[in-house]
């Protein structure tokens, strides 16, 4: 079995984590129950950071916060000295509310509405990644009302596609994100940013996918971008000061993953921009980047209760736990894998393999399919590893079932972060019958 950070076994033999004892926590803060490392949070900010101050790059890490955002993270992502990638108008309140430094907030999405670029306005923020035709306009003419000018990227999309160890090469990518690099789009966006008085244009970005294991896309983009930052050049005596390659550095779930360490991404990614920009004769760029899953996601484990057992005979052992796809819809929207342990005896012997199923009302909800498992009793505690990035953040009510809580563990000391819901905050937005919806 494969422990990330601080967690081990303890003298008990239980598992541990933060240095505390996982058996003692759920007794504590009941379960399920999100437990984060924080001392590995802190350990994957600081490898990010140190390998560009290594390298004499100026640079931004910017915490990509749709993996998992809280006041708490983001106090933790500001301590680390980490930027913010927003992608909503609440994830920008929760950014606000936790006092991040507003000139270290990126904002992102491919709709964002007057209303969220008006308070990003309103807040200073520290840049804009503009997505589309619509937005640019949109933007200038905010700014225009306010006498402002926005600092913005502008997210092309290179014609590369990364899945994890694939890459498809489109000619036009068919994608919802951003202006095309090929046809033309890329160009005309660039042209209206730099005419328009409203814009400060910093730089491009781009983002290629999610849970990538090599630098082999980030290198192919990178090299992609350069060649047309090299006309644009020509052209329009245009040069980025910015060149923000997005996040999508893989970790490892299970031990089909086998990602490069995090400093080992960064090294090839700066390689690979000085290179382009040698080639080019352009000036080295800002490098930022925007890391969600491996900032946080094997940062974080997921406590349940065991609780009833279905045996389908010569088939299948169904062990079913306190949560499931409101807690942790990846399993059943990407067919993703994670391991576990009980909690009780993480290194004890597998006797049986079984396949942990969550309590919503759906065939779909599986957490695990065929984990090989020691026998687990009714109330034994399982811990599932590496939820930490879009399990809390795509937590839902599915079946009114009350989303868990979030603790911070660090140096043997717990801290919650995310009350857990109760029965009340359910109902808290429905309204009777008998009342009139007052406007
Ligand atoms: N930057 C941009 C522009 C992005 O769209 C994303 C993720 C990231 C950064 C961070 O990517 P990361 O380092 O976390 O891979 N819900 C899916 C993942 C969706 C990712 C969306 N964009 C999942 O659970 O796997």
């Amino acid at each position: 079995m494969y422990f990330h950070g601080t967690t081990k076994v303890n003298d008990k033999g239980h598992l541990e984590i933060g240095g505390l004892d996982t058996i003692e926590l759920a007794e504590k803060f009941g379960t399920p129950l999100y437990v984060y490392d924080v001392a590995l949070i802190r350990e994957r900010a600081r490898s990010f950071k140190n390998t560009f101050e290594k390298l004499g790059i100026t640079a931004q890490v910017a915490y990509a916060s749709k993996a998992f955002s809280s006041i708490a993270m983001f106090q933790l992502a500001k301590e680390e000295g980490l930027s913010l990638d927003v992608v909503s108008g609440g994830e920008l309140y929760t950014a606000l509310a936790a006092q991040f430094p507003v000139e270290k907030i990126h904002f992102h999405g491919n709709n964002k509405s007057r209303e969220e670029l008006e308070m990003a306005m309103e807040h200073q923020i520290g840049c804009i990644v503009v997505d589309n035709f619509y937005e640019l306009e949109l933007l200038s003419t905010i700014c225009a009302e306010k006498g402002m000018q926005a600092n913005i990227l502008i997210r092309v999309t290179p014609g590369i596609e990364a899945h994890t160890h694939d890459y498809i090469l489109t000619g036009q990518e068919d994608s919802k994100f951003g202006f095309d690099l090929q046809n033309g789009q890329a160009e005309t966006a660039l042209r209206t940013a730099l005419d328009s008085h409203s814009l400060h244009l910093l730089g491009i970005h781009c983002h290629i996918g999610s849970q990538i294991f090599d630098t082999t896309g980030f290198v192919l983009a990178a090299r992609k971008i350069f060649e047309k930052l090299n006309e644009w050049k020509n052209n329009f005596s245009y040069e980025p000061q910015v060149l923000n390659l997005g996040g999508g550095f893989g970790i490892r779930y299970t031990s089909e993953d086998d990602p490069i360490p995090a400093f080992q991404y960064v090294e090839e990614i700066i390689e690979e921009v000085k290179t382009q920009a040698g080639r080019f004769l352009m000036k080295m760029p800002e490098i930022w980047i925007e890391p969600g899953r491996s900032l946080v996601g094997d940062a974080g484990t997921t406590l349940y209760k065991v609780g009833s057992r279905k045996e389908v005979p010569n088939v299948r052992q169904y062990l079913a736990v306190d949560g499931g796809m409101s807690d942790n819809i990846r399993p059943a929207l990407y067919q993703a894998k994670y391991e576990a342990v009980l909690a009780s005896r993480p290194l004890a012997k597998a006797e049986e393999t079984v396949s942990i199923a969550g309590k919503c009302c759906e065939s779909g909800d599986m957490l695990i399919w065929d984990l090989p498992l020691p026998k687990a009793e009714t109330s034994d505690l399982l811990a599932v590893f590496c939820t930490g990035a879009y399990g809390y953040s795509m937590a839902n009510n599915y079946n009114r079932i009350p989303r868990p809580p979030v603790v911070f563990v660090e140096n043997g000391e717990a801290r919650v972060v995310v009350k857990r819901e109760t029965f009340a905050d359910l109902i808290r937005f429905d309204l009777p019958l008998t009342e009139k919806v007052k406007n």
